[in-house]
């Protein structure tokens, strides 16, 4: 994929009409200038559609689950296949350091645009990495992603985009330098109908990002304990909701 990614920037385009987890540190403000600047030329959508429904969704798991793993004193978080995620602005927080790892082209878009809106990104270090080609360990280590200090990973919307053989690749990438106490919050295939699974994937294939890997939740279980990390228990039913929906929590094995 040599251009920028669309679906990245639709799905920013959308989070800009989603309630937003709130947080007593970062700069909310900085994130919807940028997503704003993202969403300029995209063509909002139907609000009620099961796609922006599950966004809505997923975008307050990922938002809940970055702000309990700040508050509990995470100090690196790590975002692959970031696209035009704005939570590293969003959720900036003294003595946090974020890495966003994502493709070239749509990372370069990123950095371009942050420069020309002049949103200042001390605390974020970009890793411009292909999950399929590059070792994603090696970047990491490279950017100076300490291994022995506890680290929360997001890996949103970017399962499906990728081959199953590179899922493992990344997953065991992402394991290797997860110290005990780290998190991975990842998004898999949603329990849903034939027919709508079928509609994602034309609209997505069109954009020129086909789906690559079905994953239903069930099978990611195994998948990721292969991979060196087990699913964690879902005490509450809003917790039961969002793995049913394919919002998995894990820990290292
Ligand atoms: C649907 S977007 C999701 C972006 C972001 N996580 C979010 O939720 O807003 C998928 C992202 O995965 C990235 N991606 C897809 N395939 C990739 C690959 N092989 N290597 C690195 N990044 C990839 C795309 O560049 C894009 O940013």
């Amino acid at each position: 994929m040599g251009q920028v990614s669309v679906t990245a920037q639709r799905v920013a385009a959308r989070r800009l009409t989603f309630p937003r987890a709130p947080a007593p540190y970062g700069d909310p403000e900085a994130d919807q200038r940028f997503s704003r600047d993202v969403a300029g030329p995209v063509a909002m959508v139907d609000p009620h559609s099961p796609m922006t429904v599950h966004l809505a969704a997923r975008t307050a798991y990922f938002d809940r689950t970055t702000v309990r793993a700040l508050d509990g004193g995470i100090t690196q978080v790590v975002v692959a296949g970031a696209g035009y995620d704005g939570r590293a602005l969003r959720y900036a927080k003294p003595d946090v350091w974020w890495f966003e790892i994502d493709h070239p082209a749509t990372q370069a878009d990123k950095v371009a645009r942050l420069a020309r809106l002049a949103i200042p990104t001390p605390h974020l270090t970009f890793i411009a990495a292909d999950f399929a080609t590059d070792d994603v360990g090696a970047a990491l280590a490279r950017a100076g992603h300490v291994r022995g200090t506890p680290t929360l990973f997001l890996c949103e919307g970017v399962a499906v985009y990728l081959d199953l053989v590179v899922i493992v690749s990344l997953l065991r990438a992402l394991r290797s330098a997860a110290a005990a106490g780290s998190r991975l919050a990842i998004s898999v295939s949603a329990a849903t109908t034939e027919e709508r699974r079928r509609q994602f994937q034309a609209a997505v294939g069109a954009l020129g990002e086909p789906v690559r890997t079905i994953l239903p939740a069930e099978a990611a279980s195994e998948l990721l304990a292969s991979s060196g990390w087990r699913k964690l228990p879902a005490p509450t039913e809003r917790l039961a909701r969002s793995a049913r929906a394919g919002f998995l929590a894990l820990g290292p094995i």
